[in-house]
């Protein structure tokens, strides 16, 4: 069985998507895959509870325990790997999940990390991408599922779905509007993937 691990830090809508999807799909029969496990670095994200709905294992790794380390970044991944790899995933798929990781993580993962960015790559990497794109004038925006590569961002585009801009848009309106296409894109990408390597 092909196991999933999603990093989250907060809602976990696009978690919540990929597990539906992988039930509703019947992932498990027709692709050997499985959501094995959800790990947030805050234990407070609203995702975890979901997950556990679903009886997928769920744990935290909290960043802030890493602060006092020497060399935070490092302490943090290190762990963050440990836990990850408890659950010999063929995939590990970002999900809002909002940190930087560290060049050895991406390294450590190379071929099996997924992230989804709420912005058109290469436009808008970074954070506040929705109001940015209103500030530029753009008339369309979007999503991108990409694999993760060490520089932010910027990893191979896997997928992208385009939304209008609206003239009223507020940066939480076109994000509402953004993300319902998110879901829709990230459970297929990943489900593309899956069926591309589809022998053990
Ligand atoms: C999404 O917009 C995703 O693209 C970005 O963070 C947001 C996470 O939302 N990376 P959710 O936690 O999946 O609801």
């Amino acid at each position: 069985m092909k196991n999933i691990v999603i990093l989250i830090s907060g809602s976990g809508s696009n978690m919540a998507a990929l597990i539906r999807t992988a039930d509703e799909h019947n992932w498990a029969k027709r692709l050997n895959a499985r959501v094995s496990a959800v790990i947030s670095n805050k234990a407070d994200a609203e995702g975890l509870a979901i997950a556990k709905l679903h009886g997928i294992a769920t744990s935290v790794v909290d960043h802030k325990a890493f602060a006092a380390h020497p060399q935070p970044r490092e302490a943090f991944d290190a762990a963050l790997i440990a836990e990850i790899d408890k659950h010999q995933p063929h995939l590990v798929v970002l999900a809002g999940f909002m940190r930087i990781l560290t060049p050895g993580f991406v390294a450590h993962y190379e071929g099996r990390l997924l992230n989804i960015h709420p912005s058109l790559l290469p436009a808008f990497t970074g954070l506040n991408t929705h109001a940015r794109a209103i500030e530029a004038g753009c008339k369309f925006a979007g999503a991108t599922v990409h694999r993760v590569t060490a520089e932010l961002d910027h990893g191979p585009i896997l997928a992208q779905a385009v939304v209008p801009v609206l003239v009223d848009d507020t940066a939480d309106t076109l994000a509402a509007r953004v993300l319902t296409q998110e879901h829709l894109i990230y459970p297929k990408a990943v489900a593309e993937l899956l069926k591309n390597t589809l022998n053990p």
